[in-house]
């Protein structure tokens, strides 16, 4: 795959470890839903590391000094419906001031292109640093399309995250959306036939839900 300076996969034990588990195919709902939200939280840990602070005056037991906070208050998690979902806890388990907008991309029938079918995203865009959420970074069509509908919006500062991606995924999203930082717990092999990533883990949605 040609290489994107946009493109960053978080090379952690934790996460490998993390990630081992949730590929798993015995592993239920229940454990795949934690390991979600902690994986997504280890991400959100790297994926915030060039977030602006602010300085602040403080005193501590022994001495006045000062300190430095961040604006949670301007940061939004845009989870992709419906396995987006899954993990913005971990997020906020972070970031708990963040703000949450939801983005539902169907496929359109006759066009066959991601159309949104609910998009409810906090106004003033232009101050805010949205994190879009997504486990699977599989064609990149879905991930794109959305990133449109932000900078359409008024969305300057966008970056994503996924936990698996794909060669293709990539290729797509970095080359349409270059400014757009993308972060990953790992990078699979390629897509099958039915546009499922391989290894992958399978269908994040039902796994996370339950609903196969
Ligand atoms: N979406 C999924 O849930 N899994 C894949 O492998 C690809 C897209």
């Amino acid at each position: 795959m040609k290489t994107f300076d946009n493109f960053h996969v978080i090379d952690h034990p934790l996460i490998k470890h993390k990630l081992t588990l949730m590929r798993e195919h015995s592993t239920g709902h229940k454990i795949f839903r934690e390991l979600v939200n902690e994986i997504s939280t280890l991400i959100a840990f790297e994926l915030t590391r060039d977030l602006s602070v602010s300085t602040v005056d403080i005193k501590t037991p022994l001495k006045e000094t000062t300190g430095s906070v961040v604006s949670g208050n301007e940061i939004v998690i845009v989870p992709i419906l419906r396995a987006g979902l899954g993990m913005v806890d971990g997020i906020i388990r972070l970031i708990p001031n963040a703000r949450v907008g939801y983005v539902g991309m169907e496929r359109n029938e006759e066009t066959h292109q991601p159309v949104h079918y609910y998009f409810k995203v906090p106004s003033e865009a232009e101050r805010c640093h949205f994190i879009i959420v997504d486990p699977m970074l599989a064609t990149g069509g879905t991930a794109i399309a959305t990133t449109d509908s932000l900078k359409d919006y008024g969305a300057t500062d966008i970056k994503f995250m996924c936990l698996i991606a794909a060669p293709e995924g990539v290729e797509a999203f970095c080359t349409s959306h270059p400014d757009v930082e993308v972060y990953a717990a790992a990078l699979d092999d390629h897509l099958d036939e039915n546009k499922y990533i391989i290894p992958g883990l399978g269908d994040a949605g039902d796994r996370l839900f339950g609903t196969k």
